[in-house]
């Protein structure tokens, strides 16, 4: 097994606490990535090659394609294993979605296993009594869970797209015996159960699990999910059903309603996977695959290709212009954002016009090349509101060259961060993706309208973008990040980096990232830039307007896989923790 343990704790420098521009922001070491870029190599692997951000869940995924399992095979078994070793985004409780290319039929199919909303579910759900909303009633109660998805996308992803030679069984099994067995607390899984402490501790179930005599678990203390191993027993031998129908499926609406919510095992019982049409667009000679809504991902970055695609980026992936150009094509993508984007079930999101090269062309046009163009000026008058990011992002190719780019979330980290008494099943408070009041701002930040109210069976907007780029017929990069709003620009920096600058897979993640989702009129740059660039540049950069907030976490993880003549080459985000890329 080929592998490189990404995150180096030597360049691990703990960050101070405090108010922060994105209070749920992922607490992690700021890993010093100006002191990594050039310093970590791509994974180079013949056969496959897994990337996730926990390095156990990596290594059952290449296990399985070392027994000949496909892409989807061990992305399915990565899947299970995430919601036992990173608890904080992995999840049997919450939802994600996978983007697949299956090489031999040339064929893209999105899966969606997004949580939806309970059927008492309405508009008014989230506000207070005095009609504002009240973001807690999404973040901090039952009234924010969504009916969980994962465990049907997994298991449709195996019964549609497997190899066939796995049973849901077998690629189940490795996550029941970590759950039984226990994994030791350390790197991230020790700095998150710490530092979200708060969301884990005021649930006694949860308490159970998570802390022992009162405190949260530390390095050399284990982490045993007796219930959760029974939850994934009942699921390996029954199927889906085990989780949906029945006693499981009981607990955790009881669950969803004690805590103030009004999920039904009627609810839960109805959860399907659909399967989708990808996004699609083309940059620079390259294909893009990528998830339609619910999620704004997919179409969003084809929308901020298409616009960029007019442009060169000569002066290289940091100069002044270029940041100066994806910005101005940011704030135009993301305005279209707040004003088009919902569940696609109940309304009609106009994604042709939105991915159309004619429309970016438009877009571009209004581009002032030597001054930002205000917010205010592009669309104004709908809600600022940050979304939150807990989520993990993996991605999968095989030998075959099939692919997987998996991006699974319960929002904010460990979602509610309560599990369902008996089942071991931590619940996502994903509602909060809801626009909670349209046209009234929200404390936590990105825009959205009318399109992504709240209602029954409807299911919140999403910035997840798994994306598979293809060249000539076959895949060439696999990508996605977590990151909530920043999503969707961390995507579009490593795909520029690849195709603008020529850049290896690992120096294209380790890129600094930068981001703007138009309201607030802000660029959120990470702190890597101030010392990667002479600061004559960030006053160069400054001249076009810009007002910089120098963001105080790493933005995203994005693990990545490229296909390149010298063979299929992977890398780890290394601003986490404990991640891993690793072939075979
Ligand atoms: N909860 C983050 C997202 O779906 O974009």
């Amino acid at each position: 097994m080929a592998r490189s343990v990404s995150a180096l704790g030597a360049f691990a420098l703990l960050i101070a606490l405090g108010t922060s521009a994105f209070p749920q922001a992922v607490p992690d070491p700021e890993t010093d990535i100006v002191r990594l870029a050039g310093a970590i190599k791509p994974v180079v692997a013949k056969n496959g090659m897994v990337t996730t951000q926990d390095a156990i869940a990596t290594r059952i995924g290449v296990t399985i394609l070392e027994k000949g399992g496909n892409a989807v095979d061990a992305a399915v078994a990565v899947g299970f294993a995430l919601a036992v070793t990173h608890p904080r985004a992995g999840n049997l409780g919450g939802g994600g979605f996978f983007v697949i290319w299956l090489a031999e039929k040339q064929q893209a199919v999105a899966l969606d296993f997004r949580e939806i909303a309970p059927a008492a579910i309405n508009a008014k759900s989230f506000l207070d009594e005095n009609g504002k909303p009240d973001i807690s009633k999404a973040t901090r109660t039952g009234l924010g869970v969504g009916v969980p998805g994962s465990v049907s996308g997994l298991a449709t992803a195996l019964e549609k797209f497997g190899s066939g030679k796995f049973t849901l069984e077998d690629l189940i099994a490795p996550a029941i015996k970590l759950a039984r067995d226990g994994i030791p607390v350390e790197s991230d899984l020790e700095r998150s159960i710490n530092f979200f402490q708060k969301t884990l501790l005021r649930w006694p179930s949860t308490a159970k699990i998570f802390a022992k005599d009162g405190a949260p678990l530390k390095q050399g203390d284990l982490l045993v999910q007796r219930d959760l191993a029974n939850t994934l027993e009942a699921i390996a031998k029954n199927g889906p059903d085990a989780f949906y129908k029945g006693e499981i499926a009981d607990k955790i609406s009881l669950a969803v309603r004690e805590a103030g919510g009004v999920m039904t095992s009627d609810d839960i019982a109805k959860y399907k996977t659909e399967i989708l049409d990808v996004v699609r667009g083309n940059y620079r000679g390259y294909d893009i695959l990528s998830m339609p809504p619910p999620s704004s991902g997919g179409a969003l970055l084809v929308q901020l290709l298409n616009i960029l695609e007019g442009f060169d980026f000569k002066g290289g992936p940091n100069a002044p212009h270029t940041l100066h150009l994806m910005v101005e094509a940011m704030k135009r993508a993301y305005a279209d954002r707040a004003e088009f984007f919902g569940d696609p079930a109940f309304i009609n999101v106009p994604l042709t016009r939105l991915t159309s090269k004619e429309y970016a062309a438009q877009l571009r046009a209004g581009i002032n090349l030597a001054q930002t163009t205000p917010s205010s000026q592009i669309k104004a008058g709908l809600t600022p509101k940050k979304e939150g990011d807990n989520t993990t992002h993996f991605s999968v190719v095989d030998k075959d060259g099939n692919a997987v780019a998996a991006t699974v979330t319960l929002n904010l980290n460990f979602g509610l961060g309560l599990v369902a008494e008996g089942t071991g099943v931590l619940l996502n408070n994903e509602l909060d993706d809801f626009a909670l009041a349209p046209g009234v701002p929200n404390a936590f930040g990105l825009v959205g309208g009318e399109a992504n109210a709240p209602g029954p069976g409807k299911k919140p907007l999403s910035s997840m973008t798994p994306t598979i780029l293809l060249k000539d017929g076959k895949v060439s990069l696999v990508t996605g990040s977590p990151g909530g709003s920043t999503i969707i620009t961390t995507v579009l920096r490593v795909v520029s980096g690849v195709i603008d600058h020529k850049l290896n897979i690992a120096d294209a993640v380790l890129l600094p990232r930068i981001h703007h989702q138009w309201m607030p009129d802000e660029v959120r740059a990470e702190r890597a830039f101030e010392r990667m660039m002479p600061p004559e540049q960030w006053i160069a950069f400054e001249t076009y307007g810009h007002k910089v907030d120098f963001f105080r976490f790493n933005i995203g993880a994005a693990n990545s896989i490229l296909v390149t003549p010298e063979g299929i080459t992977g890398v780890s985000d290394p601003r986490y923790l404990g991640t891993l890329a690793a072939g075979h």
